[in-house]
């Protein structure tokens, strides 16, 4: 039974006993009029039919009153609390499951937070869930959500009595928008579940979408009066310093780079968690778009709740995507102009370094000109320019105890993350560390190499295996380097290692896991996903 159906037999049964009272007070008010002997003064038919209408009119008084709350209300508010499943990737799905929980509890619901692992049929039975689920790699369910799909999703199911919503997140660039989002909503809808309201498919952080969500989570606890979530703001960080790491290379350039926070902050990261860039144009752009279409870049425009030169607005915004008929009155211009997405990397330091640092391909267009993000970073920024930052616990990639062994895996930029977690274990005197490290060519790509070097002598490394694919060796890339050493790589898994993997989702990712089920075995395999000990932050 859907929420609504039961909304309207409640509401045909308030209009019944209306009925009923009505028709009493009618009859009441008739037998007053007959020629029948006098009743009792007891019961004196003007007065029962007057009692009869202050009866029916409270009554219908009731029934407005109760018509102020939201419908859907009549149906969800029973004693069982909230239950919010999230399947994320990279964090951000985890953050709107916290938020939505809030929301609940902000409008004095009960509200849980669920890893989707966690759950199982009889938790979903009866149930009222929130999933707030992200798609990976090319359609693909969260890691962390592989064991719910195998273990859950594939067996017969009975969800009569579960009711659900389903914010799935996604990125429209991606050919299977949504994937995982859309096929649990399937799976629910197929064995029963009773949808609350559509899903709601958010396309790379859409604030639409997400304002879409939190009106729904409002309508369910009678509080559509919340504030509008927003994106955390960025901080205005400074670019410090720029180095080419991989001169002469053969690939891309990759690039170290270090941002100084805003004067006065301490912002506190851990190592696993991302940085969120706002990207800018080129100053050049921004100048010949300005020259080309005979524009004033000093006026001063609104958008988003702040005042700003129109330049500093062309800054942020995509000028590919603004038609070339550019709209002569200056607030449609600011209307039509698209903001640059953001783009997220991997943070390669600790707070204790002092600042923030990037390891970052620059990325070319088919066109041949630089990525929109990489290309802000490795280009067009200059030294002492502000960069727009805000950091994202990630959660998923967070460190094992200091007591586990650590098996990195990574190639090129996938260094990044694997850094900051060899700096923590460091600081932190836990030298059971083994880095698998792929890249091309090791005369020129042996990125941050002294590092890596200075920590194998030290002992931080236990061992350091690099592999690079165009030198002619028999091993080629990290899963040739994980066959070679299976045995070490079983007993490291025998003494408790987790495994963290970061790098390329086309180059390493599908290679670096095969190879892992082939020596350790696919049981072992979802075993140590399931106890975190297998984590991939690949992209
Ligand atoms: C969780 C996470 C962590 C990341 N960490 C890092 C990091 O530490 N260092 C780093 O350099 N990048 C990292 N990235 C990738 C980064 O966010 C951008 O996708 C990348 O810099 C390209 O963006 P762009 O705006 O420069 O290029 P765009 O303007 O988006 O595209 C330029 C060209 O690059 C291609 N392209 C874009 N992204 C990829 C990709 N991932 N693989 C292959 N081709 C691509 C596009 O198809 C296009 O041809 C990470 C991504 C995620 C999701
Ligand atoms: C490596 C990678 C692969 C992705 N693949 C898809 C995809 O196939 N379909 C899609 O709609 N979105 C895809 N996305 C976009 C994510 O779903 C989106 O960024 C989401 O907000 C991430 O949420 P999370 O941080 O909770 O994982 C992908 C993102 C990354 C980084």
């Amino acid at each position: 039974m859907t929420s609504t159906s039961r909304f309207d037999r409640s509401a045909l049964g308030q209009c019944l006993v209306a009925l009923a009272l009505a028709s009493l007070a009618w009859w009441l008010w008739r037998w007053q009029a007959r020629p029948w002997p006098a009743p009792t003064p007891l019961l004196q038919p003007r007065v029962a039919a007057g009692i009869a209408i202050a009866l029916y009119a409270a009554f219908c008084g009731w029934i407005a009153w109760r018509g102020r709350t939201p419908r859907i209300v009549a149906s969800v508010d029973g004693a069982s609390p909230w239950r919010v499943i999230y399947a994320s990737q990279t964090g951000f799905a985890l953050e709107l499951a916290e938020r939505t929980a809030q929301a609940l509890r902000d409008a004095s619901a009960m509200a849980t937070v669920h890893d989707i692992n966690s759950i199982d049929l009889q938790a979903l039975d009866g149930a009222r869930c929130l999933f707030v689920v992200s798609t990976t790699g090319e359609g693909d369910p969260p890691d962390h959500a592989m064991d719910f799909v195998k273990r859950v999703m594939a067996q017969p199911a009975d969800l009569q009595r579960t009711r659900y919503a389903v914010l799935a997140l996604g990125d429209s660039e991606y050919t299977q928008f949504c994937a995982f989002g859309r096929e649990l909503d399937e799976w629910l809808h197929r064995h029963g579940a009773q949808p609350l309201f559509d899903r709601v498919d958010v396309d790379n952080a859409d604030p639409a979408a997400l304002r879409h969500w939190q009106h729904h989570v409002g309508v369910l606890t009678g509080h559509t009066d919340q504030p509008d979530w927003t994106t955390p703001r960025y901080e205005r960080w400074t670019l410090a310093t720029r180095r080419l790491l991989n001169p002469g290379s053969v690939g891309g350039e990759a690039w170290h780079i270090e941002l100084q926070a805003p004067a006065g902050t301490s912002p506190a990261w851990q190592a696993g968690d991302i940085a969120e860039i706002g990207p800018r144009n080129a100053a050049g752009d921004v100048d010949a778009f300005i020259a080309r279409h005979v524009l004033d870049g000093s006026h001063v425009v609104h958008r988003d709740g702040e005042d700003m030169p129109l330049a500093e607005l062309l800054a942020r915004s995509r000028l590919s995507a603004t038609a070339d008929v550019v709209p002569d009155d200056a607030r449609a211009l600011v209307a039509a102009l698209q903001a640059l997405p953001h783009r997220e990397y991997s943070i390669a330091s600790l707070p204790a370094d002092g600042s923030l640092h990037l390891l970052v391909r620059l990325m070319r267009r088919e066109d041949g000109s630089p990525g929109i993000g990489s290309g802000w970073l490795c280009r067009h920024a200059a030294i002492g320019d502000g960069i727009d930052l805000r950091i994202r616990s990630n959660p998923n990639f967070h460190a094992p105890p200091a007591s586990q062994p650590m098996v990195l895996i990574g190639n090129g930029t996938g260094l990044a993350g694997l850094r900051a977690h060899l700096k923590a274990r460091a600081a932190i005197g836990a030298h059971r560390n083994w880095l698998l490290f792929g890249e091309r060519n090791a005369s020129a790509d042996r990125l941050h190499g002294d590092e890596l070097d200075a920590w194998q002598r030290s002992g931080v490394l236990e061992r350091l295996d690099l592999v690079f694919s165009r030198d002619g060796h028999a091993l080629r890339y990290v899963q040739d380097a994980l066959h070679a050493n299976a045995d070490t790589l079983r007993s490291w898994v025998e003494e408790g290692a987790a495994i963290y993997a970061c790098g390329s989702l086309e180059g390493m990712a599908p290679g670096v896991d095969a190879a892992l089920n082939e020596i350790l075995g696919p049981q072992r395999m979802t075993d140590l996903a399931d106890a975190g000990r297998y984590r991939r932050d690949v992209y």
